[in-house]
């Protein structure tokens, strides 16, 4: 057993506060090997200066070929191998691979795709709050947090309606922490693999405006996707673009609702929509940690080297709230100016996805207070139990109550 600090992501105290832990550790040092109960010993990056070189050096690898070999054992054990069937895609992988096919992605996955999406959330977001109108009170988790970005991935891509009961239910399975779920996993992925690259071959002969049949005929320089992988990349799509935002919309609104202040001046200003929910993404970003990346060489992290062959993750939720770099870090403030934040990585893998990420989060929390003028939590927010695990930060439910009205 290590005798090193412990970071124990599926302690509920844990997760109740990891923020003050995070500034323990920065305020010791900008890298810290540390042990992480199932999986062995990691470094963790805490500084904002520190995890954007961190993000930017060669030396630290998302390929899976250069796993540790102690972290591959710890990672079979956890069954986590289940799903690499679908795994072989950008995400996890290096340049020039990488470079490869982000470049042929990024040609379909344009900003004027995304602008054009924009009437459809709102109007699916409209939907989904006609609903909570009508049933008089809400958990904003499940009746808006978890079903609008589901959709709109499925717009996105082109999964036709009928099918969309079932790409919800397959998600849900593969973000549970539900032990009973588990044996489940396996033909979840088997499932999803075998539907998606049925859609994939539908689309070769029945081409609609989604991204899906962008992705089948994009060709660049010669270089075009094959089937295998323009699936990976919608289930790339599918888990990046899903769970981030759902915690966006439940983290943001709880920022909100416990800060009421902050809430009244963005009811008073809608103008400052934009900049709140950029310290949204700063203050309780979706994303807690980077994914795995792994040493190929020594890496500097300021003064301390870590070696070949090790197991890295950047803390963003750490290096947001660094004073170095922000001014009262620990404070929610929707005016916030220079609010250069890593929620969205930084680097080669920086997130595709931010754009719409931005938009779904803006329309979907100006809807909310719109909609439900007085909206309140409707639980004491110490009573707020939120999702165990490495990666992610959001909540399991944010039961929220309101006047209905009409
Ligand atoms: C990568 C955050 C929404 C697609 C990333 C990374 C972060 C991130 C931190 C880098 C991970 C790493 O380096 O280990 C977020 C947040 C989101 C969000 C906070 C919501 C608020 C989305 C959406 C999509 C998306 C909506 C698309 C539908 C991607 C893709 C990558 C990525 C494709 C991989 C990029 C690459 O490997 O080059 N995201 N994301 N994300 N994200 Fe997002």
């Amino acid at each position: 057993m290590s005798d090193l600090v412990s970071f124990d992501v599926t302690n509920p105290l844990f997760k109740a506060n990891p923020h003050d832990f995070y500034t323990g550790l920065r305020e010791s040092g900008p890298a810290h090997l540390v042990h992480l109960p199932g999986y062995g010993d990691v470094w963790l990056v805490t500084g904002y200066a520190e995890a954007r070189a961190a993000l930017a050096d060669p030396n630290l690898s998302k390929d899976p070929a250069n796993v540790p070999a102690s972290l591959q054992n710890a990672m079979v054990e956890a069954g986590e191998r289940d799903g690499f069937q679908l795994m072989a895609h950008m995400l996890n992988s290096d340049p020039p691979d990488h470079t490869r096919l982000r470049k042929l992605v990024v040609r379909t996955f344009t900003a004027r795709r995304v602008r054009e999406l924009r009437p459809r959330i709102q109007e699916i977001t409209d939907a989904l709050l006609d609903e909570v109108v009508a049933k008089g009170s809400a958990d904003l988790m499940d009746d808006l947090a978890f079903p609008l970005p589901i959709t709109v991935i499925c717009e996105l891509l082109g999964v036709p309606a009928e099918d969309r009961d079932d790409f919800r239910r397959w998600t849900s399975i593969l973000v549970s922490e539900d032990e009973a779920l588990r044996p489940q996993l396996q033909d979840t992925f088997a499932q999803l693999n075998a539907y998606l690259t049925d859609l994939v071959r539908h689309k070769h002969v029945a081409p609609d405006d989604g991204l899906l049949s962008a992705l089948v005929s994009v060709a660049e320089d010669g270089d075009s996707l094959d089937d295998d992988e323009v699936v990976w990349m919608a289930f790339l799509l599918l888990v990046a673009g899903h769970e981030t935002t759902e915690n966006l919309i439940g983290n943001g609104m709880l920022a909100l609702l416990s800060n009421p202040e902050q809430l009244a001046a963005l009811r008073a200003d809608e103008s400052l929509l934009p900049s709140a929910v950029e310290e949204m993404l700063r203050f309780e970003g979706p994303v807690e940690t980077t994914t795995w990346r792994f040493t190929t060489g020594p890496v500097e992290i300021g003064a301390v080297t870590i070696p070949a062959d090790q197991t890295v993750v950047v803390v963003l939720a750490s290096a947001n709230r660094d004073p170095s770099r922000f001014a009262d870090p620990g404070r929610f403030d929707i005016s916030r100016e220079d609010n250069q934040h890593v929620a969205f990585g930084h680097g080669i893998h920086y997130c595709l996805g931010a754009p719409l990420a931005r938009l779904e989060g803006q329309i979907a929390i100006a809807s909310v207070l719109r909609r439900l003028p007085d909206v309140q939590l409707a639980v004491d927010e110490g009573d707020l139990a939120w999702r165990l695990g490495i990666v992610m930060r959001g909540l399991h439910h944010l039961p929220v109550r309101f006047t209905p009205g009409e």
